[in-house]
């Protein structure tokens, strides 16, 4: 586009006068993106063509009790209630001791995909007596993880169809996200599989779907402590676990349940440095593992005591990429007083199931919207321009109106600040 040749050449200035020069944008507009950029080197350095910091709200989700130990969790997310939400969820659980979690050993996947393969079966052999040497290659690209007690561990053939080959390697990764070091291992193999032993190597890089790295966290409440409003707890622990075999049965149901559950996971995801899409892509692939998309987590209830549990990959890290880089990280990790991956990933699995639960506790009992409402009608006053000190008046006002809309929201401000100009004038 004209006016935008090596627009990643350009320095940060040059690109904001260039959006100016465009007329895409006018001083007050550049202005704010000056104002919202705080740390231009570090964000130029992250990612091309950068213009500003597009700033999210983080917030504290309370009373996580996980494997005894309490932790304040911070979330980084646009919608309202669910760190409410969470935090409620997990306050439920807190009476009941909180929950526990599992978190298997930490492998990643990487994959080498070989095409035009003529005997698979024939080249399937070959490849695993050649297991040794692929393993040696790739943890000489990568001496640093050897010494630090992980590396590449195992190689597992499988052949994906008469002509194609998947080559699956998996690395311990230590405390990394794991994502450069296995396509730097998986390149240097696929450099000796094609110029040595002649194969055809079509793509070498690593799977999202980490099904090595596990984490599970359960929970048990004693269902009295669910009664609410004239609902006794038994009632309502029967209908959360009738819900959770309707995400079993329904997908169209499981995306909504499974996104209720990564609204918790991602906010910690993306607070604590890591590759939210990443986390998502492969938790979805765990929700379909059997051919059918469903629930992440299942709630059943036996002997007056709801069981929650939740398991999906969590190949979550505490070193590399942005980790190192984006100051807030750092203090996200102190927040949370984390002191390794493994405790990250049971946190986070904690989280989802919590998460959960008061989603489906809302959507069983009062509905999802009574609860989001103040909220949501804070974020309607915002919307049309209302101050902070204006907002509870005007969101006082909506709700006696019921009303949801921006016209009415924009009347009660204007009503507002007439009314507040008179009193200054009498
Ligand atoms: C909204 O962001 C999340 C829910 O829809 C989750 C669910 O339905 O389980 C409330």
């Amino acid at each position: 586009m004209e006016g935008f040749e090596k627009y990643y050449q350009k320095d940060h200035q040059t690109r904001l006068d260039i959006l100016k020069q465009k007329k895409y944008l006018d001083q007050t507009q550049l202005d704010k993106l000056q104002a919202s950029a705080s740390e231009v080197k570090i964000s130029d350095a992250m990612i091309e063509n950068f213009i500003t910091e597009y700033h999210l709200p983080e917030g504290l989700a309370l009373n996580y009790v996980v494997d005894g130990q309490e932790y304040l969790i911070p979330f980084v997310t646009e919608e309202p209630s669910v760190v409410a939400a969470a935090s409620h969820g997990a306050a439920l659980v807190k009476r009941a001791g909180g929950f526990k979690t599992t978190v298997t050993e930490r492998l990643m996947i990487g994959q080498i995909i070989l095409e035009n393969v003529a005997h698979p079966e024939q080249v399937a052999s070959f490849l695993e007596s050649q297991a040794e040497k692929l393993l040696a290659l790739a943890n000489a690209a990568h001496p640093s993880i050897v010494k630090r007690g992980g590396g590449a561990q195992a190689l597992k053939v499988r052949v994906l169809a008469p002509d194609l080959i998947s080559l699956d390697l998996i690395v311990d990764v230590k405390e990394a996200m794991g994502a450069n070091m296995l396509n730097t291992m998986l390149e240097a193999c696929a450099t000796y599989l094609q110029t040595k032993l002649g194969l055809d190597v079509l793509i070498s890089i690593l799977s999202n779907y980490a099904t090595r790295c596990l984490a599970k966290a359960t929970c048990a409440l004693p269902v009295e402590l669910l009664t609410r409003n004239g609902l006794s707890g038994a009632k309502i622990a029967q209908k959360i676990a009738t819900a959770s075999r309707v995400a079993q049965l329904d997908p169209y149901r499981a995306t909504t349940h499974n996104k209720g559950i990564m609204n918790g996971i991602d906010a910690v995801v993306l607070a604590s440095g890591n590759d939210w899409r990443a986390i998502e892509a492969g938790a979805h692939a765990y929700a379909a593992r059997d051919g059918q998309y469903r629930g992440l987590s299942t709630w059943i209830v036996k002997d007056d005591i709801l069981y929650g549990e939740l398991e999906l990959p969590l190949p979550l890290g505490t070193v590399g990429g942005s980790i190192g880089i984006v100051p807030l990280v750092k203090i996200n990790q102190q927040l949370l007083r984390l002191k390794d991956a493994r405790q990250l990933e049971a946190i986070v699995a904690a989280v989802g199931l919590g998460q959960n639960l008061a989603a489906l506790y809302a959507l069983v009992t009062d509905g999802i919207q009574k609860g989001h409402m103040r909220l949501q009608l804070k974020s309607l006053a915002l919307s049309v321009g209302a101050t902070k000190a204006e907002l509870e008046p005007v969101v006082s006002r909506l709700e006696a109106l019921q009303a949801r809309d921006q016209a009415t929201a924009k009347k009660v401000l204007e009503e507002l600040r007439n009314k507040q100009s008179e009193r200054s004038r009498t």
